[in-house]
């Protein structure tokens, strides 16, 4: 609950309730995504995240959210072609991504990245909302390119062109391995990344937010949210859960792992969640394609390990609300597309532009410029101490 210390500051007039985490604090209206987190319910633009995840594709569901309606064939098809067309990135841009260290966080080459795209945009700048949107477009196509194009380089190989006529998911395979992916694995990457799409106003959205509120340019509103999402409170728990059952190996050590985990007060990485209070909706679609993927490729160990864990940790968390989350699952099917750990948060990442573009264009629609509030609760009127009279941190 928010806190109402007081201030003995003569400006400050009214009590003063401090929002600390910005829990339950409203910051714009939104016609992009619902959750009903007590009835396991995610919407975007209305549409029910079940049958986006059944019916629709990743190109899809970005133009939903950033447009507001589901395309025609005619639209669809501008839309792919204009992404295709933005998906190859510059030698330049190559170049600066071959000479960072190869033992950097790819969270960090595409911070780096990202804001180095806007160096080579001759107008970052503009007001027209149309040009900004367009200009996430532009981010949303490039990302795998730059993620694929760092695993390479660290892989010790070239980079590989995008081959062009595949979809966003199965480009982003191909591009990290140069073969063209089976069709179920491009299928799974391709829900993983709906289902990763957009979330409300989670932390990096709002970060977006922020930054597209000063009518900063796109390039650094993109670079807000990978920062904000670097973080492991936010991206990172599905790299956490997979280490997990890893590290569990077997599904019969499942439950004293978790009894043990319990016991500490430790985690389960990959439960619980700030607006779910049920299961998150999400889990049970990634769950369903980690056990088919587990059959494809022959690695019922690991899925059963992941099922085990869950049943335990629900047995001994029965009563309370906390209930499987997107990251239960999702390294799970991230690792059995034979991608590297430190990649799912990137991969985040290139799936969540289209959430973070469509909230930045939806509040510049209505822009105010966010400026909020903190009390200041230190001294005022402090005398001035020339530096050879000071007795440091003491005087405080
Ligand atoms: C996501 C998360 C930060 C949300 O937490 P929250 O709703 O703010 O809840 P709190 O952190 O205040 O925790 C409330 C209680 O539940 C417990 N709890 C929360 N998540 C837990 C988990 N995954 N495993 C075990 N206990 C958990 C806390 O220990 C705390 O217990 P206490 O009251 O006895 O101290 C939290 O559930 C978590 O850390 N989960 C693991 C990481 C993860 O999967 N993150 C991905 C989110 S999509």
């Amino acid at each position: 609950m928010p806190t109402s210390p007081q201030s003995n500051l003569s400006a400050i007039k009214e009590p003063v309730v401090i929002h600390k985490g910005l829990d339950n604090v409203y910051v714009k209206e939104s016609k992009i995504c619902y959750i009903d987190g007590e009835a396991s319910k995610l919407f975007y633009r209305g549409f029910r995240i079940e049958e986006l995840a059944e019916h629709s594709t990743f190109e899809e569901t970005s133009y939903l959210l950033i447009y507001g309606w589901l395309p025609t064939r005619s639209q669809l098809d501008q839309f792919t072609r204009k992404l295709e067309s933005y998906r190859a990135i510059e030698l330049r841009i190559l170049d600066l991504i071959r000479t960072l260290p190869t033992k950097s966080d790819p969270m960090d080459v595409l911070r780096t990245a990202v804001s180095t795209l806007g160096l080579y945009d001759p107008q970052p700048m503009t007001d027209d909302l149309n040009a900004k949107t367009d200009k996430g477009l532009m981010i949303l196509a490039k990302v795998p390119t730059i993620i694929a194009a760092f695993q390479r380089f660290r892989t010790g190989n070239e980079p590989i062109p995008p081959k062009g006529n595949l979809t966003h998911a199965a480009e982003f395979l191909y591009m990290l391995t140069g073969s063209e992916p089976d069709p179920y694995d491009a299928h799974a990457m391709d829900v993983a990344l709906i289902l990763h799409a957009e979330h409300e106003m989670n932390a990096s959205t709002f970060a977006c937010t922020v930054t597209a509120s000063t009518l900063a340019d796109m390039y650094s509103v993109i670079t807000s949210g990978v920062g904000t999402l670097r973080g492991p409170l936010h991206g990172g728990a599905n790299e956490a859960a997979l280490k997990t059952v890893l590290e569990v190996g077997d599904a019969s050590n499942a439950e004293n792992y978790v009894v043990d985990a319990l016991a500490h007060k430790r985690r389960i990485m990959g439960f619980g969640h700030r607006v779910y209070r049920t299961w998150d909706p999400r889990y049970l679609i990634l769950k369903k394609l980690a056990g088919e993927l587990a059959l494809r490729k022959g690695q019922r160990k690991l899925f059963d390990t992941a099922v085990a864990i869950e049943t335990s940790a629900r047995k001994h968390l029965e009563g309370t609300p906390i209930f499987p989350n997107v990251d239960s699952y999702s390294g799970i099917v991230f690792h059995m597309l034979d991608i590297e750990t430190d990649l799912f948060t990137p991969i985040f990442a290139m799936s969540r532009i289209s959430g973070w573009t469509a909230h930045a264009i939806e509040y510049l629609e209505a822009n105010r410029l966010i400026r909020p509030k903190a009390l200041y609760i230190g001294k005022i009127d402090v005398p001035y101490a020339p530096v050879d009279s000071r007795s440091g941190r003491s005087q405080e």
